[in-house]
């Protein structure tokens, strides 16, 4: 039997593609592991109303981890259209699996490196070394969301002396509410797994990113919460932003920054700013990391206008492999996989189409292999 159970989602578009470079490399390094292939996407979508069928649960639910492809998500609305005719208005509604994914297995952590690898010509600045830590299962993703508006939810929130404006603006059949609901676990847990990276990598600081100006409450909530945590590290500094400043900031000065954490729209926000910085979303992995399971994915989408092509940028994907392989214990393995990735990137002569070059997916993925 193999050391490993390891659960694999291709997803949609490129993802397959990207996952087949994965492979090549993980084979490579001969990890001692047993690949188990999960149905997770919007062919699944469109054919079982499911993106995210419950035989795929139940098979993640037997294996140690997931490597993670892409995923194509629309709009709810978009998205029922696209049932096959049978599936029409039975009130099947689309959600994101990967969020689905970070909510039922609890994944409450999202882990995602920005380095800027030397040679990489899509490099806004050299140096740059950043870490996002975003909370995964909470904030606005959370999904308590209503539209219309019930009525029973305008009145219980009529207990805020600002709610009532809204009702006398619209009819509530016009008002549509998303919330933003933190925990204080959920905030320290994500400013800990920070520190605790800090401290393990000798990292600089630790910035958490939020707008307690504005959202007194929540905002409130991580800042007091991140003070609190602070306080078990005494010798790395925690510093405080605002996200709208922080965006600026990490364009102006980039190297100042070290790990940030934030809860998780603004997370997502900003990994996605910190990505470009290093290459764009070719060079941004993501661990979602639970206590007992993680899910590892590029952070990039499934790129329909590039599907078939083999094509785009498999950089992500091997660097999900490489935290896949750190979180496993295998840390050697993810060590010399980052290593042989940046050797390539290096060296500059296999590049794909998004750093100037004409190579394919798999001809990067072989590349990677050989410095293997
Ligand atoms: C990400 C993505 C997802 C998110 C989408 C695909 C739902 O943008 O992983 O950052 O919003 O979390
Ligand atoms: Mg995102």
């Amino acid at each position: 039997m193999a050391k490993y159970r390891i659960a694999w989602l291709p997803g949609d578009g490129v993802g397959s593609e990207v996952m087949e470079a994965a492979k090549i490399a993980l084979d490579t390094l001969k990890l001692d592991a047993e690949y188990i292939h999960g149905d997770i996407g919007w062919e699944f979508w469109m054919n079982e109303g499911d993106p995210l069928p419950q035989r795929t649960i139940k098979m993640l639910k037997e294996t140690d981890c997931a490597l993670f492809g892409a995923i194509t998500s629309k709009p709810k609305d978009e998205a029922a259209r696209e049932l096959k005719p049978e599936l029409q208005d039975k009130g099947y509604v689309y959600f994101s699996p990967i969020v689905r994914l970070r909510q039922e297995f609890d994944l409450h952590t999202n882990m995602r490196p920005c380095k800027a690898y030397p040679g990489n010509p899509l490099n806004y600045k050299d140096g740059i070394d950043l870490v996002v830590f975003r909370e995964n299962t909470e904030g606005m993703y959370g999904g308590v969301e209503f539209f219309p508006l019930p009525q029973s939810v305008f009145d219980a929130l009529c207990v805020h002396p600002k709610m009532k404006k809204f009702g006398d603006k619209s009819p509530l059949s016009e008002i549509a509410l998303s919330t933003r609901i933190m925990t204080k676990k959920g905030c320290a847990s994500i400013v800990r797994q920070a520190f605790e990276f800090a401290k393990k990598f000798n990292r600089r600081n630790v910035t958490v990113v939020d707008k307690p100006n504005v959202l007194r409450e929540t905002g409130g909530l991580m800042i007091r919460t991140a003070r609190e945590v602070a306080k078990d590290y005494p010798n790395i500094p925690l510093w405080e932003t605002n996200i709208d400043a922080q965006c600026m900031w990490l364009v102006k000065n980039p190297h100042d920054y070290d790990v940030l954490v934030c809860e998780n729209m603004f997370g997502d926000i900003i990994s996605d700013l910190c990505a470009q910085l290093v290459g764009g979303l070719g060079f941004a992995s993501a661990g979602n990391i639970g206590d007992e399971y993680a899910v590892f994915e590029p952070t990039h989408g499934s790129a329909p206008k590039y599907a078939s092509q083999y094509k785009v940028n498999p950089i992500a994907m091997l660097l999900a492999a490489k935290l896949m392989l750190d979180w496993l214990g295998e840390v050697d393995m993810g060590t010399r996989l980052e290593n042989a990735v940046a050797k390539v990137i290096e060296e500059g002569k296999v590049r794909t189409y998004d750093m100037g070059g004409s190579s394919k997916t798999l001809e990067m993925a072989e590349e990677v292999a050989r410095k293997l």
